[in-house]
């Protein structure tokens, strides 16, 4: 089965295993449970972004699959659930940090959510992914990303799209950008493009204006 169009979730999967592996990372740096506070702005904005992507699958994606595959997705929406009640805690507990008891739950949260979210993603990878592709032509399948990016708060969007971006190597983010020019709508695209324009470091928006032929 040749790679399908579904296969547009990956950029998102990237950019979460890359900011929760960060955000892990400079957790467990950290030795002043004063200095955690400083996590709460990148925190936010990775909840949003694995918050969104969860709506999107579960309202976008997966009753399409379980309609076609049969019951396949329950387990996959249940950990999104999860999830969420872990994003609302750790937020709390980021704002309210003080104590190094605090500080090693902190950490040792953001080391399970790093891992947690990593085997869920790589599960969506191997078993719901390449079902897609056997049950779905590729037309379909670039239907079920536009109904995965329809449903995504569309406020999230001037901020979520330059996230995923610019937290993809080079090829995959000019990969992203030039499907995003094919699945939106012209007129949403040239948001798009001011989005990246305003949210891009100018390195990757030079480089992505040279490679991406929609950008030009
Ligand atoms: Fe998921
Ligand atoms: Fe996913």
């Amino acid at each position: 089965m040749p790679p399908g169009p579904i296969r547009g979730l990956r950029f998102v999967h990237t950019a979460i295993r890359n900011e929760t592996a960060s955000l892990a990372d400079r957790a467990a740096s950290i030795e002043d449970p004063a200095e955690v506070a400083a996590l709460g702005d990148d925190f936010g904005l990775l909840a949003d972004a694995l918050i969104g992507h969860a709506i999107g699958e579960d309202e976008g994606y997966f009753g399409t699959l379980d309609e076609r595959a049969g019951p396949l997705c329950a387990a996959y929406s249940q950990d999104h659930a999860d999830e969420k009640v872990v994003l609302g805690k750790l937020a709390e507990a980021i704002a309210s940090c003080g104590t190094a008891d605090e500080l090693a739950a902190i950490q040792a949260e953001l080391a399970h959510l790093r891992d947690h979210s990593d085997a869920h993603m790589s599960r969506e990878e191997n078993e719901l992914w390449p079902k897609t592709e056997e049950l779905f032509s590729p037309p379909e399948q670039g239907g079920i990303i536009q109904a995965i990016l329809a449903v995504i708060p569309k406020e999230q969007f001037p901020v979520l799209i330059p996230w995923i971006v610019a937290r993809n190597p080079d090829d995959e983010a000019v990969a992203y950008v030039t499907m995003l020019s094919r699945v939106q709508p012209p007129e949403v695209f040239a948001r798009t493009r001011t989005w990246l324009a305003d949210g891009l470091v100018p390195a990757q928006w030079s480089m992505l204006c040279e490679r991406v032929e929609a950008l030009a």
